[in-house]
């Protein structure tokens, strides 16, 4: 198919999309899958030249990129540089929030500043930041599109990592709700779930009980970065101009499989 082709389904191309943590792993290939479609990409990221690097090769491929660092646990200055980014870059036609992490231990034990660290870091940013984006675009009566990225630990339980696993199924609800009340406005809001991804962070890479793991992922493997790129171009882009509220899991199958079954491949009989 030819490329202009290609862009127009996606109908993404001089769309401005704000990325937070866009300056490694899934936040980065996203950066540069959006990019590559024709969209001019603001990165936001708390390491300023991973954000700054990630620009330089956008704009050296001849693409539109806006860097600055910011810290998203800093609720002000998460509202005033999504105001400055609306100033200086232009208006948002969307957002995707790629950051998160995890604290280990179980519940049992966990401390109380923990709990709200993690619920901090995954949860209560992304309330803030895509409030703000959607108060842009409802005063400007502009359509948009939002995505968070959850985790399947979201949608199963996720022991010795309980804090994480609850703000994560946080996010899923209260895009439901966000999907709900915004959509008359023209906002579109939906979740990514990666099942187990290799990261520039977690590359996983000769684990002791990798290959267990990974014979109960029905597809057998982990996921790349690439791959969770394209499940939030999808959302943000005009393909799913009709989907709002969902959580799309990224997984290999991890949330469909059965611990009763091993998945297998099938041979097929006379
Ligand atoms: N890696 C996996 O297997 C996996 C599985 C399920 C879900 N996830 C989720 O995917 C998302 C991305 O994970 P990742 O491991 O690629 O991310 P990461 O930890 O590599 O971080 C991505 C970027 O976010 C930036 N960042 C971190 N804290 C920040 C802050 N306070 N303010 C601004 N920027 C900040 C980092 O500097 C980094 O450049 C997270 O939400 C994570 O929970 C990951």
């Amino acid at each position: 198919m030819e490329n202009n082709m290609v862009q127009s389904i996606f109908g993404l191309e001089g769309k401005r999309v704000l990325v937070l943590g866009g300056g490694l792993g899934m936040g980065e290939a996203t950066v540069r899958l959006l990019a590559s479609l024709g969209c001019e990409v603001a990165i936001a990221d708390l390491e300023l030249e991973r954000a700054e690097r990630v620009a330089a090769d956008v704009r050296a491929d001849g693409g539109v990129a806006f860097p600055f660092a910011l810290n998203v646990l800093d609720d002000a200055a998460v509202a005033a540089e999504i105001a400055r980014v609306e100033r200086e870059f232009g208006p948002l036609d969307g957002m995707a929030t790629v950051i998160g992490m995890a604290a280990w231990g179980s519940l049992i034990d966990i401390d109380l500043e923990t709990w709200d660290l993690d619920h901090n870091r995954n949860l209560r940013f992304f309330f803030v930041a895509a409030r703000e984006v959607a108060r842009h675009m409802i005063r400007r009566g502009a359509p948009g599109s939002i995505v968070c990225v959850s985790s399947v630990d979201g949608v199963r339980s996720a022991p010795n990592h309980g804090s994480y696993g609850a703000a994560k199924a946080g996010l899923i609800n209260l895009v439901k709700t966000m999907a709900t009340e915004w959509s008359p406005n023209g906002i579109r809001i939906n979740v990514v779930a990666p099942g187990a991804i290799i990261t520039p962070r977690i590359p996983h890479t000769g684990e002791a009980g990798e290959a267990a793991m990974m014979e109960r992922v029905p597809l057998h493997r982990r996921g790349t970065v690439d791959e969770i790129a394209k499940a939030i171009t999808f959302f943000l882009s005009d393909m799913a101009s009709y989907v709002t509220g969902q959580t799309l899991a990224v997984d290999g199958g991890f949330l469909a499989a059965n611990i009763f079954f091993n998945p297998q491949p099938q041979t097929v009989g006379e």
